[in-house]
């Protein structure tokens, strides 16, 4: 037993924004680095449209190269996106919402609702594990600041539906402490056990944010190596929190994680090669500054 589980997204979450093509063969690598590291969850990719979101349209030629040891995930937003998964028996799917109309629209071309009401068709024929995300927790570039009260409705559901567990997505990196406090205020009598927080890093508060929902009793977060990360739909969606500051962090703080830092910093060098990018995320900096 570990004392946070850290859902890894950067194969997904990481790769989708970038504008330069990543091979097959190096999602592979980044994705065995990842568990060598000691990484168990990782949402790989998605089965979305390969015209919205050309950088994951390789999941097909992916999935059937994963290695054993990992639980992977992937993205479903539709039924044929659920057709693709089943045909590949892709067991652990994640759905995913917001809390406002406005982004959902730009992001799956649905409302809130219409998604919804699509999820429960996928609920009724998928067996497996299924996440439900809400995207826009605390701000949404197009509509501006969301109530509580909104992702709340959101979040019952989704779970009204039969997800098995729901991320919270502060999709743009706009969210402080206090936010996590009064929304996790609002999600009373909610097993937390089965609520994930999923912070951007955008305006360098993800860290923080982690630091209140553990306090509040969370232990559950997704964050993506080296930072790597944002929306295609959200401007200004930067980097997800990073795992190697969320690992060096939760140590730091006397948590277990299962996740050895060292190798992790290093699991996702060869993909920045490939993206052109150096490291930037400030734990993964310190550990190989320190090797
Ligand atoms: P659409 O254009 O409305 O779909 O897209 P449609 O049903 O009208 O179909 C149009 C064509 O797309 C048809 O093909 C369909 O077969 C095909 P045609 O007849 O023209 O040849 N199609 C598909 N092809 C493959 N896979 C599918 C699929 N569905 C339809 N699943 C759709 C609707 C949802 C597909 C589209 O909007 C889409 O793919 N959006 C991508 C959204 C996305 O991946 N966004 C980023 C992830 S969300 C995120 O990052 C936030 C998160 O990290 C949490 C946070 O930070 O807050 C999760
Ligand atoms: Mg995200």
């Amino acid at each position: 037993m570990v004392d946070i589980r850290i859902i890894e997204v950067s194969p997904r979450d990481g790769l989708q924004n970038e504008a330069l093509p990543v091979p097959t063969a190096q999602k592979l690598e980044l994705i065995r680095g990842l568990v060598a590291a000691g990484i168990k969850e990782i949402e790989v990719s998605s089965f979305v449209s390969p015209k919205w979101i050309p950088q994951l349209g390789d999941i097909e030629d992916l999935w059937p190269m994963l290695s054993e040891g990992g639980l992977y995930s992937a993205l479903v937003p539709n039924m044929k996106g659920l057709e693709r998964a089943e045909g590949l028996g892709v067991e652990r799917i994640a759905v995913f919402t917001a809390a406002s109309d406005a982004f959902t629209l730009k992001n799956i071309n649905m409302t809130v609702d219409q998604s919804l009401d699509i999820f429960r068709l996928i609920r009724a024929e998928h067996k497996g594990f299924m996440r439900g995300y809400v995207s826009t927790i605390f701000e949404c570039p197009y509509a501006g600041l969301i109530e509580p009260k909104q992702v709340r409705k959101v979040v019952d559901q989704l779970f009204e539906i039969g997800v098995d567990e729901v991320s919270l997505g502060d999709t743009t990196g706009v969210g402080v402490p206090n936010e996590v406090r009064d929304l996790a205020r609002e999600l009373h009598g909610l097993d937390k056990q089965e609520i994930v927080w999923h912070f951007h890093d955008t305006r360098g508060t993800a860290i923080a944010n982690v630091a209140a929902a553990l306090e509040l009793g969370y232990t559950a977060f997704d964050s993506s190596a080296a930072g790597l990360g944002g929306c295609p739909y959200a401007k200004g969606a930067g980097g997800n929190l990073a795992t190697e500051d969320l690992v060096y962090f939760a140590h730091r703080m006397g948590l277990s994680s299962g996740i050895d830092l060292s190798a992790l910093a290093r699991a996702s060098l060869s993909t920045l090669d490939c993206l052109g990018k150096l490291p930037s995320a400030k734990a993964q900096l310190a550990m190989l500054a320190d090797e």
